[in-house]
């Protein structure tokens, strides 16, 4: 939820923080502003909407050259997403500090009331103002902005990341950091500030994670980090994997197209390394939790939101299958506030991609301070859950700009797998030789992957057809339940349209109510050559539908003799282990709301009131 940047060195400084922007854009598009301080002062552009406002704004009105500035992209919480609303906020009467603010001042109600009693006018309904002015204030006080600034921060609650920058010191950018997302980019006589590394990451690899309660007081050539208490911090630095050509679009349609074509290669980068052709797993990240550890692990919880979480219930039904470890998957904000059981020998497993949900974190924190230990899968280097966790699973998916998660998601069900192998192994609940048999199934969903990818001309023209349906439900047993789940929730952000995913089980207990003439119903089948297959069950689960006028697309297994018989249409993924199937079976779903979206003449690497990286409660 929101996007930062900032920016002090040679290059033209308005270049460097529209770009970082244009990355950051994903975590929020309510309104867009940058400030920059030149030889003639400070100057702000804001405008409401997309960055491209801004940028027609600033094409109006031109900025002078700057070498030293901060960029916002804003999804609102405190005030409607107006100009006036938009960041960066100016504090004081001479109006020479300019701050940007990603997070909630949760004491802002007391802190404003000050102000306004010493005789500060308010330009904007936002918590951010309040701490432009107080800075502003504090720093005619002491004259010196790094200590006016510290002086603030330790004022406020809340979740935070204040960038700040003044006319009279226009060589210093100062950042603050607090339950919210900062990072800082390494250049060359440069430096620069972002939420995530994908603000920078196009002028530098080198990276240095801020942590919680640290200040950040950056100047082209030299950078010292403090803590709130005025401690110094030494800075750990990290190189960023991602390419910057991997967050561009590359000719693709949106990002989300560009990023489900990506996953073949997300699932075998997730796995690259790891899985030998014998089954084995290796996982040498994980060396933060000792054999010990895993041996005294009596239980499970995963947490995780959204699409994150229906990765989670995927690898509940691997891990359970095949570590035979009871796993309980909890949505974070649920598990977080209801007094949750854990002990020493419960295992956290946190899923995040952007590892900033800030429902996840305080899940794990939560659980941390109980005596869990906490293993993150997480697809962000450097991120607050990946820092906080005793041990991380990096997914390799790269980095994901649509808001909508897809190439994320399989490389998180990838992991899934990947922990339920190792765990698997680490307890001896599953056979040597089934365990390689896996392993190598396993090593096939790649290449399964891109042959679905292949063949979905089908998938595609019935969500173009689609466009005018007002309802759609998706029904899928074992792992096609939480896929069932996942489609339902594409068609929700992107197409704006009621979908619920049902277990297929669950149809006669309730929702079956639902279907009358002509009501499409997706239906995940599963293969049919399993022993204990539960094909026939789903099967007679369609004929109950259809008997009561449902419209049904079914994904099945090739080679599935029966299912075309009772479905209108059927989309056929490759043969897989049931259990991998999952895969598979989803990206139909995404394609499917791709394509709805998009007919609705839809925005679908940005649907309307979300934002990519929830880092508010
Ligand atoms: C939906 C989607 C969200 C995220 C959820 C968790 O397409 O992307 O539901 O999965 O907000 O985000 P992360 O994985 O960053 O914790």
């Amino acid at each position: 939820m929101c996007g930062i940047v900032g920016y002090v060195g040679p290059k033209s400084t308005l270049e460097v923080l529209l770009g970082g922007l244009r990355r950051l854009e994903y975590r929020g598009y309510d309104s867009a502003g940058v400030s920059v301080i030149s030889g003639t002062g400070l100057d702000t552009r804001k405008k409401a909407g997309k960055l491209d406002n801004l940028i027609a704004e600033i094409t109006n009105h031109p900025l002078p050259d700057a070498h030293i500035g901060i960029g916002h992209t804003r999804w609102a919480t405190h005030g409607a997403p107006t100009d006036g609303n938009a960041h960066p906020h100016i504090g004081g009467e001479a109006a020479k500090l300019s701050l940007i603010h990603n997070g909630i001042i949760e004491n802002f109600y007391e802190l404003k009331a000050e102000l306004v009693e010493a005789g500060t006018k308010f330009a904007s309904e936002t918590d951010s103002e309040v701490a432009a002015h107080l800075v502003a204030a504090e720093f005619e006080k002491t004259g010196d902005l790094p200590t006016a600034f510290t002086n603030v921060v330790k004022r406020l609650r809340g979740a935070f990341t204040l960038l700040a920058i003044h006319e009279d010191q226009p060589d210093v950018v100062l950042a603050a950091r607090r339950n919210s997302p900062l990072v800082i980019g390494l250049g060359d006589g440069e430096n620069f500030l972002g939420s995530d590394v994908a603000a920078f990451v196009e002028h530098t690899k080198r990276a240095i994670s801020v942590g919680q309660d640290e200040i950040v007081i950056l100047r082209a050539g030299e950078i010292e980090i403090r803590t709130f208490d005025g401690a110094p911090v030494t800075p750990v630095e990290f190189e960023v994997s991602w390419d910057a050509s991997a967050a561009s679009k590359g000719g693709w349609s949106s990002f989300m197209a560009k990023e489900i074509a990506d996953q073949p290669q997300a699932v075998a980068d997730t796995l690259m390394g790891r899985l030998a052709s014998d089954g084995s797993v290796r996982l040498s990240e994980i060396d933060g939790l000792s054999a010990e550890d895993i041996k005294n692990i009596d239980r499970i919880i995963m947490v995780a939101c959204g699409t994150a979480s229906y990765a989670c219930d995927v690898a509940k039904y691997a891990i359970e299958k095949f570590s035979r470890i009871p796993v309980q998957v909890e949505l974070s904000h649920e598990f977080r506030y209801r007094d949750p059981i854990v002990t020493p020998n419960t295992l956290i497993v946190a899923v995040s991609q952007s590892g900033e949900t800030m429902d996840t974190l305080m899940a794990t924190r939560y659980a941390k301070e109980a005596g869990a230990k906490v293993l993150a899968i997480c697809n962000t280097q450097g991120a607050t859950l990946a820092r906080e966790s005793d041990a991380v699973i990096y997914t390799h998916a790269g980095p994901e700009v649509a808001v909508a998660s897809t190439k994320a998601l399989v490389a998180q069900i990838t992991a899934g797998y990947l922990l339920a192998l190792f765990l698997a192994a680490g307890r001896g609940a599953t056979p040597k030789a089934e365990l390689a048999r896996l392993g190598k199934e396993l090593l096939q969903m790649p290449e399964s992957v891109a042959e679905v990818l292949d063949g979905l001309e089908g998938i595609r023209q019935l969500g173009k057809d689609m466009a005018n349906a007002k309802s759609v439900l998706f029904l899928g047993r074992n792992v096609g339940f939480p896929v069932a789940m996942e489609g339902a929730l594409k068609l929700k952000e992107l197409a704006y349209i009621h979908a619920e995913g049902f277990a297929a089980g669950e149809l006669k207990h309730g929702p079956i109510a639902l279907i009358e003439e002509g009501q499409p119903v997706i239906v995940i089948v599963p293969s049919q050559r399993d022993e204990d297959s539960l094909h026939p069950k789903v099967i007679s689960n369609i004929q109950e539908i259809r008997a009561r006028g449902a419209r049904v697309i079914a994904i099945a297994e090739e080679g599935d003799n029966q299912v075309g018989d009772y479905a209108e249409h059927v989309v056929f993924v490759p043969k897989a282990e049931s259990i991998f199937a999952s895969l598979l079976t989803v990206i139909p779903l995404q394609v499917f709301a791709l394509e709805l979206s998009t007919a609705k003449g839809l925005d679908v690497d940005q649907p309307r009131n979300l934002a990519k990286s929830v880092t508010v409660e």
